[in-house]
C-alpha cells in the first residue's frame, strides 16, 4: 500500500481495553486463526508437552509414538478438569492422566482408562476422546488452530512465507527465548510493529546501523514513494556500508547461514509478518522470532526466540551475548512506549487517534481486522 494521502482516522480508543470488545476479537481472530504456541524443538521426546493459552483457551501440544505433535483442549472428558497443571513437561508412560479422578489418555487423545469404578453399561470409552485440534508446522514453528473448520495452514501464511524461504527455518534452533509480559492490547503492540514513524526517536542504536529507519520509513518502496525518485530503491545496498546483521555495532562473527542469497545479505534483515501472532527478522547469521499472545484485553506475553543452525552456539559461545543485544534492547523500547500508548488510550477524551502517511501499515491493519470482524473494511 502506498503512504497515506489524506488524514485517516485510527481505531476507536475504547476498541483497546474494553473486554466485550476484547472477546469479539478473541472469537473472530485468535479462535480462527492459526497460531504459533511451540517449536518443534521444545518436544524432543514422544510424550513431551507444552501447555499454552490462546485468549483464554487452554491447550497443550505433545508428540504421539509416532512421532507426531498432537494438540488437545486442556480438558478431561469426565468433569471437565484441567489436565496439564506446568506449562512444560512429560507425561510418564506415555500417559495423559486426569489430576482429579485419574481418567487416563494416550498420547493420542484415546480415553485408555477410567479407575476404581465400575462403569455404567452403556459407557464406550471410545466415544471420550481428548478434544483434539488441528497442529501444523512450518519453519519449526507449530502451529494450532481453534477453529471448527480451519483453513490450510499456508493460506495464514500467505506470502509473507515465501519472504525467508530461503533460511532453513526448521532446522535451526532455539538457542536462547526470553518472555516478557507487557501491559497493552494486542493492537497497540502489532500497530508499533507496522510502522517505523517512531525508529529515530525510540531506536537510535537500530537507526545508527539501519539508515533508512532515521527517516522514520520502513521500507525502501516508502522512500521511493515519497522521493519520487525511482533511483531510491538503488540506494539499498549503500546505506550502511559495513553493517551485515542487527547488532549494536552492525557486525557478525557468527558463520553465515546457508541459504540466503547476495540479495539477502546485502540487506542484512528480511521481515516475515503472520498479523498478528508471530513476526520472523531473519538476518544472514541469526534469525530472531516474537511470538504474540493476548493475556486480557490490555496484557500479551511475547516470546522471543534466538534461533541458530545447531552446533553454532557451542562453537561461539562468546558472541552470543552480541547477538542478543540488539533485540533485547529493541523489545525494551518498543514494550516501553507499547505501554505508555496502552495507558493514554484511557483518556476519556481520545476517542480516536490519526495515521500519518508512513503509518499506511496500521490502515491495512485495521482494514484486515474490520473485515474479520465483519465491519466494513
Ligand atoms: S475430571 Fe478428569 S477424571 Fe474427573
Ligand atoms: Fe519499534
Amino acid at each position: 500500500m502506498a503512504l497515506l494521502e489524506r488524514t485517516t482516522d485510527s481505531l476507536p480508543s475504547t476498541w483497546y481495553y474494553d473486554p466485550a470488545q476484547y472477546a469479539r476479537e478473541l472469537e473472530a481472530v485468535w479462535y480462527r486463526d492459526w497460531v504459533p504456541v511451540a517449536r518443534s524443538e521444545d518436544l524432543p521426546k514422544v510424550g513431551d508437552f507444552v501447555a499454552e493459552k490462546i485468549g483464554d483457551q487452554s491447550l497443550f501440544v505433545t508428540r504421539d509414538r509416532d512421532g507426531r505433535p498432537r494438540a488437545f483442549h486442556n480438558t478431561c472428558r469426565h468433569r471437565g478438569s484441567t489436565l496439564c497443571i506446568e506449562r512444560r513437561g512429560h507425561f510418564a508412560s506415555g500417559r495423559i492422566v486426569c489430576p482429579y479422578h485419574a481418567w487416563t489418555y494416550a498420547l493420542t487423545g484415546e480415553l485408555v482408562a477410567t479407575p476404581r469404578m465400575e462403569l455404567p453399561a452403556d459407557f464406550r470409552r471410545e466415544y471420550h476422546p481428548l478434544y483434539e485440534a488441528p497442529v501444523e508446522s512450518w519453519g519449526g514453528f507449530l502451529f494450532v488452530n481453534l477453529g471448527e473448520r480451519p483453513p490450510p495452514l499456508a493460506d495464514f501464511l500467505g506470502e509473507e512465507a515465501k519472504n525467508v524461504e530461503r533460511w532453513p527455518l526448521a532446522s535451526l534452533v532455539s538457542v536462547r527465548r526470553e518472555t516478557n509480559l507487557l501491559a497493552c492490547n494486542w493492537k497497540v503492540f502489532w500497530e508499533n510493529y507496522s510502522e517505523c514513524y517512531h525508529c529515530p526517536g525510540v531506536h537510535p542504536e537500530l537507526c545508527r546501523i539501519m539508515p533508512l529507519y532515521r527517516e522514520g520509513l520502513l521500507s525502501y518502496g516508502d522512500r521511493r514513494a515519497s522521493s519520487q525518485d525511482e533511483a531510491a530503491d538503488d540506494s539499498r545496498l549503500h546505506d550502511a556500508p559495513g553493517v551485515v546483521t542487527w547488532t549494536l555495532d552492525g557486525q557478525s562473527h557468527l558463520p553465515a547461514i546457508e541459504g540466503p542469497d547476495a540479495g539477502d545479505r546485502a540487506l542484512g534483515v528480511v521481515f516475515a509478518s503472520f498479523t498478528a501472532s508471530l513476526f520472523v527478522v531473519a538476518h544472514p547469521d541469526y534469525v530472531r522470532s516474537v511470538r504474540i499472545l493476548p493475556r486480557g484485553p490490555e496484557a500479551i506475553e511475547l516470546t522471543v526466540d534466538w534461533l541458530l543452525p545447531p552446533g553454532v552456539a557451542d562453537r561461539y559461545p562468546e558472541e552470543l551475548e552480541n547477538m542478543y543485544s540488539m533485540g533485547r534492547l529493541l523489545i525494551a523500547q518498543d514494550g516501553r512506549v507499547c505501554e505508555l500508548n496502552q495507558q493514554g488510550l484511557r483518556s476519556r477524551r481520545h476517542r480516536q487517534g490519526v495515521l500519518m502517511p508512513q503509518e499506511h501499515g496500521l490502515l491495512e491493519f485495521h482494514d484486515w481486522l474490520r473485515s474479520r470482524l465483519g465491519e466494513r473494511a
